[in-house]
């Protein structure tokens, strides 16, 4: 591309952070569900690995938000109606809400849990606990529901933006899925 051309695509670090981010929240999303399953072997390894990638998923969310802050994406087909245009920005701020909500949920669960756990994040880095948060078993239920309600809108804005990206993929035709996987362009 010329360097007067314009930019069609997200830039590299926008893709490379939302494939990651996608990837990590549907294998936490997936593995949160069965890790609190009675029959699932090898539970302690999966929360713990679970914990882990919960605050990766934090970091590389709220470093996203910043470089979103200071680089615009590229303009959406101009043919796009009010309506898509605004369920498309909903979407997209109920995702990074939702990013940064569910591990900040995550860790004060766990930080207001009474359960004598060590938490190292990659069996490394101990987490501490949420400033602020006390041992209470009200207080880690709370949480506890309130991370399980997130999932399910996580799997609502997913099931909605997939679909909108699907549409604009094979009825529109538009180029919109090729912002985020460039390869795709023609
Ligand atoms: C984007 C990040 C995250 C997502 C999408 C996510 C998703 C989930 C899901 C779907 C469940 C199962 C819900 C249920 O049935 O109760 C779950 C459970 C759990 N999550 Fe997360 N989680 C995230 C981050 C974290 C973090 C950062 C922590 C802690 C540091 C954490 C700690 C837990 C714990 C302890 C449970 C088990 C709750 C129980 O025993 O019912 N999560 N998570
Ligand atoms: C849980 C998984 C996912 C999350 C959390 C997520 C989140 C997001 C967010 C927050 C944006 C807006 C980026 C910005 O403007 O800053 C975005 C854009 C986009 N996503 Fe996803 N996404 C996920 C999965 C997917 C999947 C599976 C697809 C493809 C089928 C996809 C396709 C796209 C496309 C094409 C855009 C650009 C839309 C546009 O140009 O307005 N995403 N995604």
């Amino acid at each position: 591309m010329s360097a007067a051309a314009p930019m069609h695509t997200y830039s590299r670090v926008a893709i490379a952070l939302h494939w990651a981010i996608a990837l990590m929240i549907l294998s936490l999303v997936g593995f949160g569900f069965l890790m609190t399953q009675e029959w699932m072997p090898n539970r302690f390894a999966i929360y713990q690995w679970h914990k882990s990638f919960g605050i990766l998923v934090l970091v590389l969310s709220l470093f996203r938000l910043i470089w979103r802050l200071g680089h615009k994406p590229p303009p959406l087909p101009s043919d796009m109606k009010t309506w898509e245009v605004a369920a498309a920005k909903v979407t997209h701020i109920g995702f990074y809400v939702l990013m940064i909500a569910m591990p900040l949920l995550g860790w004060a669960m766990v930080s207001a849990s009474k359960l004598p756990i060590e938490n190292k994040l990659f069996y490394l880095i101990p987490l501490p606990d949420l400033p602020g948060v006390t041992p209470s078993d009200a207080l880690t239920d709370r949480f506890k529901l309130l991370h399980e309600i997130g999932a399910k809108l996580i799997l609502l804005l997913f099931v909605l933006h997939v679909g909108g990206a699907l549409k604009h993929h094979f009825v529109a035709k538009d180029g919109t899925l090729a912002r985020m996987i460039p390869a795709l362009r023609r």
